[in-house]
């Protein structure tokens, strides 16, 4: 079997990681490249990363002082699970959630408490009266929420994120990495200054196409910037990144359209692998699809391994063989859904391969 990974395959295609699937629009790579030219890298970075913060405030409209920005918003999320958590504290997510979280609990020896989403016909949903009832009888020192919700994609709702701030008895994290595809924010429903103890999450990763500069930012309420910014390390963003950062926050006519093409290309892809017989996609609010397979997932990693697909398989209780799936152009779901159809035909004359959903 381990040869089958060995097979050399003509080209690699990443469907794995959420990335942009676009690369950096030429003109901004002219930009960069002159930019460099006049970076005097024997200087630390700017420790408030002033130029950054001023342009993401443009783009947000919230205010640049209580901005915070990151090495990737992973840092962020570490540096409120440094801040914070102690051994035991509960940290509240919802199952299955952003593999980092759970990467986190355990690092910080928290005890997550995971409220469990489930599949309901052609959607997730999870029990909202469970997430406050965690609230107030579990007493969470962190509440890590994403919306749109990786891995699934729903979005959850607006009202039910303020019922959550409001109830909270720590921190609330509302994570909004895929925000620019879903066109929401948990922003627009907040009326007046954030919450003391809230903060919204963003990254440059996703719509941006810029997870290789690794640039996160947080919105935060008055006492999560004090967290953040007494934690961090002074130049925990270093140069390159706050200035390419900021010159491609000026692109957002290409970001814009890129999220445009990416939620066409999904849409389609959901359609499309919704007619393989046995294989279900899910309504996306982002740029990645859940999929539910009716193969084995050990036959079906390894086809897809040998046509040089890489895709993310989740580990989930429910029933079936589970995958996330990065949206990418239009010819690579093309080409994964080919494989798709054709491993399900050779599955037909090997009953056994298939497993029932
Ligand atoms: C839900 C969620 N939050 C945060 C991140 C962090 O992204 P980055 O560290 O690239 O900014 C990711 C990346 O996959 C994510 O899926």
């Amino acid at each position: 079997m381990m040869q089958l990974y060995n097979m050399p395959s003509t080209r690699e295609i990443f469907l794995n990681k959420n990335e942009n699937p676009f690369d950096t629009p030429p003109a901004l790579k002219e930009e960069i490249r002159k930019s460099l030219s006049s970076l005097r890298l024997n200087h630390y970075p700017d420790p408030d990363a002033k130029a950054l913060k001023a342009a993401l405030s443009e783009y947000t409209g919230f205010p640049a002082e209580r901005i915070v920005v990151g090495n990737g918003g992973d840092e962020i999320l570490f540096l409120l699970f440094a801040a914070l958590i102690r051994e035991g504290d509960r940290v509240l997510t919802l199952s299955p959630c952003f593999s980092e979280y759970n990467h986190l609990c355990k690092l910080f020896r928290a005890e997550q408490v995971k409220v469990p989403v489930v599949v309901n016909g052609k959607r997730f949903s999870f029990s909202e009266e469970a997430v406050l009832d965690v609230l107030r009888e579990a007493s969470p020192r962190l509440v890590l929420l994403d919306s749109p919700h990786n891995p699934t994609g729903m979005l959850l709702r607006s009202d039910f994120l303020l019922k959550v701030i409001e109830h909270s008895p720590g921190i609330c994290l509302i994570d909004e990495a895929y925000a620019e595809f879903s066109r929401t924010s948990i922003l627009e429903s907040i009326k007046g200054d954030l919450p003391r103890e809230v903060a919204v999450l963003r990254t440059m990763s996703k719509a941006w196409g810029l997870a290789g500069m690794r640039v996160g930012y947080a919105m935060c309420g008055k006492h999560v910037a004090q967290v953040l910014n007494e934690t961090r390390s002074p130049f925990n963003v270093n140069v390159m990144s706050q200035d390419i950062a900021k010159l491609m926050l000026s692109y957002r006519e290409w970001m814009e359209g890129r999220v445009y093409a990416i939620s066409y290309i999904r849409d389609r892809f959901v359609e499309e692998v919704n007619r393989i017989p046995g294989w279900q996609a899910f309504e996306s609010t982002s740029n990645f699809v859940a999929v539910r397979a009716p193969l084995q997932r050990q036959q079906l990693e390894e086809f897809l391994l040998q046509q040089g697909i890489h895709v993310k398989f989740i580990s989930v209780p429910w029933e079936g063989t589970w995958m996330r799936v990065t949206v990418g152009k239009e010819n690579e779901m093309q080409l994964l859904i080919s494989a798709f159809s054709d491993l399900t035909q050779q599955a037909e004359g090997f009953p056994s391969s298939r497993v029932t959903v």
